[in-house]
């Protein structure tokens, strides 16, 4: 079912209960990236809470350069604007809030358990559900704004990933044998986005920390990080007050990381 452009955006705006999110909504059947679309308003001084959400992108980007598929009817692909009054060594923790904000959407809906990947990767029986971009903008050097891109995988089967994403993507539907409807999925994440987002602005960034941490299952695992074009080994034990990804090395020192790709060692 494809969304009911016009009649969506007022419906979702009504029963939104957000405080900062969705002070504006625009629903589209096709866009490049809803990430860059953002990136243009912000251009021309949008305030924060616009939400894009499209049907289907031309380019959807993912992280590293790669693209995110997009196909039409199956699954969401959203992005919204934040304006914290933050530093850019900040962006991490808004990275990680948002990715608490999306493990707890994917959870209300599915009936098997989503969990974090570091850094914010929504994987289910390790195979992903969700991504997620989280863009900062400057302007004459000073951060304007935070771009918040989600792409969740709803109602995919199967069949209709391609054939290089079909053994590491995964979809709700898929994971509990029946479709669901998007539109609750996207006022939930909207909603629990602006809730950690509050929290994190009146609490800080320890909040944010803990619950990312009672949502992995990184912890106490065997893994190895490649970050430029080094690859460290070792045994993944916190993050940091920084969001980094602390491990335990092999040589018995512990080494935090505040980026890279990291993968599960099954030795
Ligand atoms: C990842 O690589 O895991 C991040 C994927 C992010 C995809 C979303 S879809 C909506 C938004 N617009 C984009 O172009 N990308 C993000």
């Amino acid at each position: 079912m494809t969304y009911e452009y016009e009649s969506d955006s007022i419906n979702l705006k009504k029963h939104l209960r957000c405080e900062r999110i969705g002070s504006s909504i625009i629903f589209l059947p096709e866009i490049d990236s809803t990430n860059d679309l953002i990136k243009k308003y912000l251009m021309n001084n949008v305030s924060e809470g616009l939400v894009v959400v499209a049907e289907t992108q031309t380019a959807g980007r993912g992280r590293r350069g790669r693209s995110w598929h997009s196909p039409p009817e199956t699954g969401i692909y959203l992005s919204t604007l934040l304006k914290p009054n933050l530093e850019l060594s900040q962006l991490s923790i808004i990275t990680l809030l948002v990715g608490v904000a999306a493990v707890l959407t994917v959870n209300k809906f599915s009936n098997q358990n989503a969990y974090l990947k570091w850094p914010n990767d929504i994987l289910i029986d390790s195979k992903k559900v969700c991504g997620l971009l989280c863009e900062m903008v400057k302007k004459q050097g000073a951060p304007d704004g935070v771009i918040i891109g989600i792409g969740i995988n709803v109602n995919q089967m199967p069949e209709q990933f391609p054939d290089h994403l079909k053994s590491i993507a995964t979809s709700i539907r898929i994971v509990n044998g029946f479709p669901i409807d998007r539109l609750a999925v996207i006022q939930s994440f909207l909603e629990n986005l602006d809730h950690e987002y509050q929290t994190y602005l009146n609490e800080g960034e320890s909040s944010v920390i803990k619950k990312w941490s009672l949502n992995t299952k990184l912890f106490g695992k065997n893994v190895s990080i490649k970050h430029g074009s080094n690859v460290t080994t070792g045994s993944a034990m916190r993050l940091d007050e920084l969001g980094r990804l602390v491990l335990l090395l092999d040589n018995g020192y512990e080494e935090a990381f505040d980026s890279g790709e990291v993968s599960i060692r099954e030795d």
